[in-house]
């Protein structure tokens, strides 16, 4: 063979292999269980698995994020599911909030469904809301920011008695309705993702409304377990690699400190002197988001105004597919350095 055409084919071969090896899917995956669960704090790192099959599975907490294009594809209306309320979720859920749905009412505590699907963009309003209403300290204890939302998901419900208002006022938990789901919702395949008392594992405030579906037979794993949804699907599950930080160029970042008692701190509610009703009325966005402070948190963080999230039209990408780019540059210089050499070699024939 021609050493010019062994060459090629070598730097050929070359670039593949070094394709190959990066790409999803054959770069290795990472293992079950990546060591211990992270310490609550605010960052953007894209969660995994969150395939619309994952569905179950996929983790998104203050830390781990699904993109701005995660749209869940067979979202259907909660009236589907005969409950009071509006809203979407994936069809997914529906047979089983039927079933619970028949269940409270039968038992003589009605519920009704006060928010469910939020997009990105809904999401993004919601939290700006409460930023608005009880400053971005206080929000980023009870409202997640874009892409973290278990609503994005098309799997978590705000429940309500039916009839009632808003549960976000006062102690919903406590009502019959509210006493009713606390107790039998898993049996049902919803998980209370936000109990109190866990503030600490769980990154949020006590939320006695909200509900995440995950199917009947992993609720029961997950109630028999003992650990909060978070847990049990960090353990079991998420495949993510969560450094223990992860700095921004220019910036210092530190792993954000929690209230020091965290059964003490409030649910949302009119007592913190709200009237915005999260889910009824979005608020108006303020004029600049880039001046919303800093994603860092209440605390702890070193350095004010990370990069917006989505700010870079690669936000999304996934780092095994920028993997894979570079490798495809990488077998593009190969090439083009052995073109280069074989020009000069043939100068010298
Ligand atoms: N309130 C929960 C954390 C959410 O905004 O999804
Ligand atoms: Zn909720």
């Amino acid at each position: 063979m021609p050493s010019r055409v062994r060459r090629g084919a070598l730097a050929a071969a070359l670039a593949l292999v070094t394709l190959a090896a990066l790409q999803p899917g054959i770069a290795p995956a990472g293992a079950r269980g990546m060591g211990p669960l992270p310490p609550c704090r605010y960052d953007d790192i894209m969660t995994t698995p969150r395939g619309y099959d994952d569905w179950s599975t996929t983790l998104v907490d203050t830390i781990l994020r699904v993109p701005r294009s995660y749209i869940p594809p067979d979202l259907v209306s909660v009236s589907k599911a005969g409950i009071a309320g509006r809203g979407k979720v994936r069809a997914i859920v529906i047979d089983d909030l039927r079933a619970m749905a028949e269940a409270a009412a039968a038992a003589g505590n009605a519920i009704g469904v006060q928010s469910a699907y939020r997009s990105y963009e809904s999401q993004q309003a919601v939290f700006d809301g409460w930023v608005a209403n009880n400053g971005y300290a206080s929000a980023l204890t009870f409202s997640a920011r874009p892409g973290h939302s278990e609503h994005q998901l098309g799997l978590a419900i705000d429940f309500r008695s039916d009839p009632g208002g808003s549960p976000f006022t006062g102690s919903w938990g406590s009502t019959p309705a509210g006493s009713w789901m606390k107790k039998h919702a898993w049996e049902y395949g919803f998980i209370r993702s936000y109990p109190p008392n866990d503030q600490r594992v769980t990154c949020y405030a006590n939320e006695a409304w909200h509900y995440r579906y995950v199917g009947r037979d992993l609720a029961a794993a997950i109630r028999a377990s003992g650990l909060t949804l978070r847990q049990y699907l960090w353990a079991n599950f998420t495949t993510t690699v969560v450094p223990a930080v992860t700095p921004r160029p220019g910036h210092t970042v530190k792993p954000t400190a929690l209230p020091a008692s965290p059964e003490a701190s409030p649910e949302p509610s009119a007592t913190e002197g709200t009237t915005f009703a999260p889910e009824t009325a979005e608020p108006t966005r303020p004029s600049s988001p880039g001046a919303a402070p800093s994603a860092l948190g209440p605390s702890g963080a070193t350095a004010p105004n990370p990069p917006p999230i989505d700010a870079s039209p690669v936000a999304d990408l996934d780092p095994a597919v920028a993997a894979g780019l570079g490798a495809a540059l990488i077998g593009v210089l190969l090439v083009m350095v052995l073109v280069l050499r074989r020009g000069r070699s043939g100068a010298g024939l």
